[in-house]
């Protein structure tokens, strides 16, 4: 037996004000993208935005629909949808942030789980890490690879 341990290192701002200027615009893409969020059920607006190897931005909202399930998250969309518009691109970091009543929410907008995974297959095709921005008014927090917010994730191995 071995017991191990998992030490995740992050930085942690309580405003904008000293970030990276790149991760600062990013932020400020995924806060801007919340005005395209459709959330007539939750009211909780979702923005997120996906930087890629030539410095383009995709952005992406949550979008919910009265069949709830079949609704999908913010960074999911804009994942998704810069796969499906530069597949050829890889990509560097996603910013995400989320909007309440017409403001920033106070805490971080964490991603989800499945966002997550869907986030580790990218940082797998990208063949580096990606870096990961949360942001809420109270904090934001940046991390350097998607493995520091969803270690052991799931990889498909035909050979088992
Ligand atoms: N949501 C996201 O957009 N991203 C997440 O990572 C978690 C949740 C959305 C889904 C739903 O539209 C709303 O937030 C409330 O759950």
């Amino acid at each position: 037996m071995a017991e191990k341990r998992l030490i995740v290192t992050y930085r942690e701002y309580t405003s904008m004000d000293g970030m990276d200027e790149a991760d600062r615009s990013l932020l400020e893409s995924a806060l801007d993208a919340t005005s395209s969020s459709y959330a007539p059920y939750s009211g909780y607006h979702v923005g997120a935005a996906v930087l890629m190897s030539d410095g383009t931005i995709v952005k992406g909202s949550n979008q919910e629909n009265s069949a709830y399930p079949s609704g999908l998250c913010a960074e999911r969309t804009a994942l998704f949808a810069a796969h499906a518009a530069y597949p050829e691109l890889q990509m560097r970091a996603l910013a995400v942030t989320a909007c309440r009543d017409g403001r920033m929410v106070s805490e971080p907008a964490w991603p989800c789980g499945a966002c997550r995974q869907v986030l580790a297959e990218s940082q797998k095709r990208a063949g580096e890490p990606i870096r990961v921005i949360v942001g809420g008014l109270s904090r934001i927090l940046v991390f350097y690879s998607v493995d520091d917010i969803l270690p052991f994730s799931f990889e498909y191995n035909k050979k088992g």
